[in-house]
C-alpha cells in the first residue's frame, strides 16, 4: 500500500526546521504588520489573536513568517489545507484556470464538467446532484433549502456542539451565545448527540446507549416541535467542539430513524471530507449514505470552493431554491478542486492518511498512559482530539492546561489551532512520518511542561 505513497515534495527538512529566528514569537516584524492591520481590520478570530503571527509563504506541511520563522503546520490552516500548503498540482491547475478564464456566471465550462463528472465517481451512493459554492455556509445553506423544497416541512433538528457556519440560518443550527443580533431563527431545534466520552444515556453497564438518544428525539420531536421536521443536520465528527467523535451505532441507527420518519438525513461534511479522516466522506466509516452532504475546506485545498451534493431522488428539488450564485463553481474553484481530487488519488493521501492515523493513534494512547491530564484521545485519519482534564474521574474540564499547551508548543514551532480543555490537531494529509512524530513531540513535551507548571506528575 505505502509503496505508491507519492509525498516527497511536502517532506520538510528535520534537520533545520522548524527554525525560530527571532527570540519571541510573534517576531518585531509579525507584530508591527499585525498591530498596523488590527487597525484597520476588525474581528480576527481567537487563533490569530493568541498569536498575531504574519505568515509569508507556506510549503506543503511548514508555514514561514515574516521574520523568517519556520513552523511545522498541524492545523492545515483551518482544516483547510489538507494537501499541504501550495500543493505544486493545485498551483498549477489555478494559475492556468486564471489565464484562462476567471468567471462566466454558472454557465458550464469544461473544467466544470470535468469535476462534477469526477466528484460524482469518487462520491458514494447515489450522490449525484451538485451545486457548488464559494464557502461552506452558503452550501449549508443550499442544503437547508433542498431540504426544504423536497419535504416540504420546514423545521430543523441539529446537534448540540455542532458548527455549521455564520449566515442567519447556518448559525441557527449552532450554539449562538457569541453570535449577537437576532435569536435562533423560527423552526430550528437543538438536541444533544452522543459523545461516548461525556454521555448524557447510559446503559447500565455505564456505556453510552445510542438507542436512548433517539428514543428522546422522537420525545423532543412530539414536546418541541410543529412535527414538521424536514431534516437533521450534524457533522459527522464534530470539528470545533473538540474532534468529538460518534459511537459506532450512531449513524447506521439515525440513517434508520429518519428513513421510518421520512426525515432527510444532511451531514455537513465541510471540514471531515475530502481525505481528512482518510475517506472521502467521514460517513463512509460508518456506512450510512446521507441524503445531502456539504463539502468544503480541503475540498480546493485552499482555493474558496465548496459544493452541496444530494441524493438522485432529490436532485430536482435543487432545480426549485435558486441555486446559483455569482462565484460558485467559477473556473479557478473547479480547477483548484479537480486537482485537489487527481492529487489525492495519484499519490495515494487516503492511505497515507490511513498510515498516519495508525500512528498518531498509538502514540495518542502511548500519551494518555504517560499524562495523567489526558482524559480521551481520538483519531481518525488525520483529525485528532485530546481531551485535558483536572481528574480523570470527575472529567472536569482544564482549560487552563489547553491554553499553556498551545502557546508552549507554539513557541517550539508548531503552528496549530488554540484550544479550550481540549486540543484539536488536523495536519496535511501529506504530512511524512518523521514529521508527524516531530509535530507529536514538541505537543507531548508540551503537556509534560504544563503538568509541571500546574502541579502535576508528569
Ligand atoms: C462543519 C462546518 N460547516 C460549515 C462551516 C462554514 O464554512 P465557511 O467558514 O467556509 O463558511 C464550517 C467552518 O468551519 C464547518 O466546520
Amino acid at each position: 500500500m505505502s509503496a505508491n505513497i507519492d509525498i516527497a515534495w511536502a517532506k520538510p527538512d528535520l534537520n533545520v526546521l522548524p527554525r525560530l529566528e527571532s527570540s519571541e514569537i510573534p517576531g518585531p516584524k509579525s507584530l508591527d504588520m499585525h498591530g498596523r492591520a488590527s487597525a484597520i481590520m476588525k474581528g480576527y478570530s481567537g487563533q490569530v489573536k493568541l498569536f498575531p503571527v504574519v505568515f509569508e509563504s507556506g510549503h506543503g506541511v511548514t508555514l514561514t513568517d515574516v521574520d523568517g520563522n519556520v513552523y511545522l503546520d498541524f492545523s492545515s490552516g483551518i482544516y483547510v489545507t489538507t494537501l499541504g500548503h501550495c500543493h505544486p498540482k493545485v498551483t498549477e491547475a489555478v494559475q492556468k484556470a486564471a489565464g484562462q478564464l476567471m468567471n462566466c456566471h454558472d454557465f458550464t465550462t469544461p473544467i466544470k464538467l470535468e469535476l462534477l463528472e469526477k466528484l460524482t465517481e469518487i462520491l458514494p451512493g447515489d450522490l449525484s446532484g451538485v451545486q457548488l459554492y464559494d464557502s461552506g455556509t452558503t452550501a449549508v445553506e443550499a442544503g437547508l433549502r433542498v431540504c426544504r423544497a423536497a419535504t416540504g416541512q420546514y423545521e430543523m433538528l441539529s446537534c448540540f456542539g455542532d458548527f455549521h457556519g455564520k449566515s442567519g440560518h447556518s448559525i441557527s443550527l449552532a450554539r449562538m451565545n457569541k453570535a449577537s443580533g437576532a435569536g435562533r431563527a423560527q423552526g430550528f431545534y437543538m438536541m444533544p448527540r452522543p459523545n461516548p466520552y461525556r454521555p448524557w444515556f447510559k446503559k447500565p453497564d455505564g456505556t453510552i446507549d445510542t438507542d436512548a438518544y433517539l428514543a428522546f428525539y422522537d420525545e423532543f420531536i412530539l414536546e418541541a416541535t410543529t412535527n414538521q421536521v424536514a431534516a437533521i443536520v450534524l457533522e459527522p465528527i464534530q470539528g470545533w467542539a473538540g474532534s468529538i467523535f460518534p459511537p459506532d451505532d450512531f449513524f447506521p441507527k439515525l440513517r434508520q430513524w429518519c428513513n421510518e420518519r421520512k426525515i432527510l438525513l444532511f451531514a455537513d461534511e465541510v471540514l471531515t471530507s475530502m481525505g481528512r479522516t482518510g475517506k472521502y466522506l467521514a460517513m463512509e466509516h460508518w456506512d450510512t449514505l446521507p441524503d445531502v452532504v456539504t463539502l468544503g475546506k480541503g475540498f480546493g485545498n485552499g482555493f474558496p470552493v465548496t459544493a452541496m451534493v444530494v441524493r438522485e431522488p432529490y436532485a430536482e428539488s435543487v432545480e426549485s431554491i435558486s441555486a446559483s450564485t455569482s462565484y460558485g463553481g467559477n473556473p479557478m474553484a473547479c480547477a483548484a478542486a479537480l486537482a485537489s481530487i487527481k492529487a489525492i488519488e495519484e499519490e495515494c493521501l487516503l492511505e497515507n492518511a490511513q498510515r498516519l492515523e495508525e500512528y498518531f493513534t498509538k502514540r495518542l494512547d502511548k500519551m494518555k498512559n504517560e499524562h495523567p491530564i489526558i482524559g480521551d484521545v481520538r483519531c481518525k485519519g488525520c483529525l485528532m482530539g485530546v481531551e485535558l482534564v483536572k481528574d480523570r474521574t470527575t472529567k472536569e474540564p482544564f482549560d487552563e492546561a489547553g491554553k499553556i499547551v498551545y502557546q508552549s508548543a507554539f513557541r517550539k514551532g508548531l503552528a496549530w489551532i488554540p484550544a479550550g480543555h481540549i486540543l484539536r490537531m488536523s495536519p496535511p494529509i501529506v504530512m511524512d512520518l518523521d514529521t508527524a512524530a516531530r509535530c507529536m513531540d514538541m505537543i507531548d513535551e508540551a503537556i509534560g511542561e504544563t503538568e509541571k507548571t500546574l502541579g502535576y506528575n508528569g
